[in-house]
């Protein structure tokens, strides 16, 4: 339609003028004809870059797409905002599964950034930040199709490199040029690119750190600067963890979560104390570190001290786990000296005795705690009783509790019912993996009827019932459900919802 208008550029400017009321598929005709857009880039109002943002992603308008962001109209452009729900469109395209196809860092990295930034400088160029951040990766049903935060990391560092070596061509050639034979001997300083910041959450491990790890380097002069959120580094030896998190800018760095390293309190000694320079640093995730506390020697007794003294020191901190850990009867020692209260603190499989669910439930930490994963700790004898106070004691903030593979049998969640109801705020439950049979189950679901925000139950399959059983046992929950008006809440035993479930989305 647009292609035989000479004027499309008027055709924009006039649908904008209904913009409130027209919807989103008329934008993706519009973007649909890349010379139609291009000619009116310089008549289009600002108001309407986001909602052909918006149609241009969609419909994987890759040279639309370059055009809108060489001359986007504000400082910060971020993908979370531009692609949710909008008053053209209500599809939230983050939630959608990506695949490479359309994946926002698939496409952008490859094509557009590059092209970008090989114009600069540009006389328009507004933009400051862009903002990669918060795209959906749940590792769980993901198609060979899919990109995944590991394949994206990888793409984006490829792309920094490749625009930076361009950009030092570039130069090179400018100074050349100025350079001339016939220069006076007074040049002028060559453009300075206007460099952007590039806001991503990076996940790193063995074959993918050569890579970053250049891309990190070159960051100060290039114009395109990663600004890291959330660190995820797995596998990774100490020497290229502490490599990366040199390079990493101090103040942007959100979270750091080191998983499978081996670290061990040596390992941790070595790498703390690069965390302290990140001065916002919320949630710090060390799981399977192979802390094991049990019968230390004097010289380990001493790396643990330290070790809880650099906990100490980040000022910020809101969320802690130490999952895997063998942490018996440290706990005190461990969180003691922290500055302020958690928020999150997870602890499965941590053979935690009685002393420390004791020191938790008076510390400064249980009365904010919104996030508590007891997992895999023996509940169901000696913990029980000092867990049941500990629950009651975190009862008026606590979200989110997993108490999953914790030996529970009815008897045990029955003693557990008063402090349970009590958590008036919660929203999910993890009882996966205890040995409650179909009855328990029963009476569980009618005794958190009353927590008016749950939304998530995960539950076992029930002792006294066959797998060919379950589709009854499960029928007879939905049917409860249903008769107390609460179909608003999901019981399953799917585990793979539990991923998605985040300290950050609380
Ligand atoms: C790193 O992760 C990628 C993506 O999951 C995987 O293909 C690769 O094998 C991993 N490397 C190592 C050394 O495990
Ligand atoms: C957990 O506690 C029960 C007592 O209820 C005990 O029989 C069992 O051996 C304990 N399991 C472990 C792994 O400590």
């Amino acid at each position: 339609m647009l292609q035989c208008v000479p004027g499309g550029r008027y055709i924009i400017v006039f649908l904008f003028s209904f913009s409130g009321s027209v919807k989103l598929g008329l934008w993706l005709a519009v973007v649909s004809h890349h010379s139609t857009v291009h000619g009116a880039l310089e008549f289009i109002p600002k108001e309407l870059y986001p909602v052909l943002f918006k149609a241009a992603f969609m419909d994987k308008r890759t040279l639309v797409l370059q055009d809108l962001v060489q001359t986007w109209p504000f400082p910060v452009l971020s993908f979370q905002k531009l692609l949710r729900k909008c008053q053209h469109c209500d599809r939230a395209l983050l939630q959608e599964k990506p695949n490479k196809l359309c994946d926002p860092i698939g496409l952008f990295s490859l094509s557009f950034l590059c092209s970008f930034f090989l114009v600069f400088p540009s006389k328009r160029q507004c933009l400051q930040v862009l903002d990669m951040t918060g795209l959906q990766d749940d590792g769980i049903d993901q198609g060979p199709e899919s990109m995944s935060l590991w394949s994206r990391t990888v793409t984006l560092a490829k792309a920094c490199i490749d625009v930076s070596k361009h950009q030092s061509k570039c130069t090179k050639r400018t100074s050349k040029r100025r350079k001339g034979p016939y220069s006076s001997s007074v040049t002028l300083p060559p453009p300075q690119p206007v460099s952007v910041e590039v806001h991503v959450d990076l996940f790193v491990n063995s074959t993918s750190y050569g890579v970053l790890k250049d891309a990190l380097q070159n960051n100060a002069n290039s114009v395109l600067r990663l600004k890291c959120r959330d660190f995820r580094a797995e596998e990774l030896p100490i020497a290229s963890t502490v490599g990366l998190l040199e390079f990493l800018d101090p103040t942007g760095v959100r979270q750091v979560d080191l998983r499978f390293n081996n670290l061990g309190l040596s390992g941790l000694r070595v790498i703390l104390p690069h965390m302290a320079k990140f001065t916002n640093l919320v949630s710090l995730k060390l799981p399977y570190s192979n802390i094991d506390v049990r019968r230390l020697s004097a010289g380990m007794e001493g790396s643990l001290h330290y070790f809880a003294t650099q906990l100490s020191r980040l000022s910020c901190l809101k969320e802690l786990n130490l999952g895997s850990s063998r942490l018996s009867g440290k706990l005190r020692q461990l969180l003691g000296d922290l500055q302020g209260p958690l928020e999150s603190l997870e602890l499965a499989f941590c053979y935690l005795l009685p002393n420390d669910l004791a020191y938790l439930s008076q510390s400064l930490h249980t009365p904010t705690l919104k996030k508590l994963d007891l997992s895999g700790n023996n509940l169901s004898d000696s913990l029980l009783q000092p867990f049941q106070h500990l629950l009651e004691e975190a009862s008026s903030s606590l979200l989110h509790l997993d108490i999953m593979e914790c030996r529970l049998m009815d008897i045990h969640l029955e003693s557990l019912f008063p402090a349970l109801c009590r958590c008036s705020q919660l929203r999910y439950l993890g009882v996966f993996g205890n040995p409650l049979s179909a009855r328990g189950l029963k009476n569980l679901l009618q005794r958190t009827m009353g927590l008016l925000y749950l939304q998530l139950v995960i539950y076992p399959y029930p002792v006294d019932c066959y797998s060919e059983n379950l589709p009854w046992v499960s029928a007879e929950l939905q049917q409860m459900l249903l008769t107390a008006s609460r179909t608003d809440v999901v019981w399953t035993t799917n585990l793979c919802r539990h991923n998605t479930l985040d300290y950050f989305n609380l």
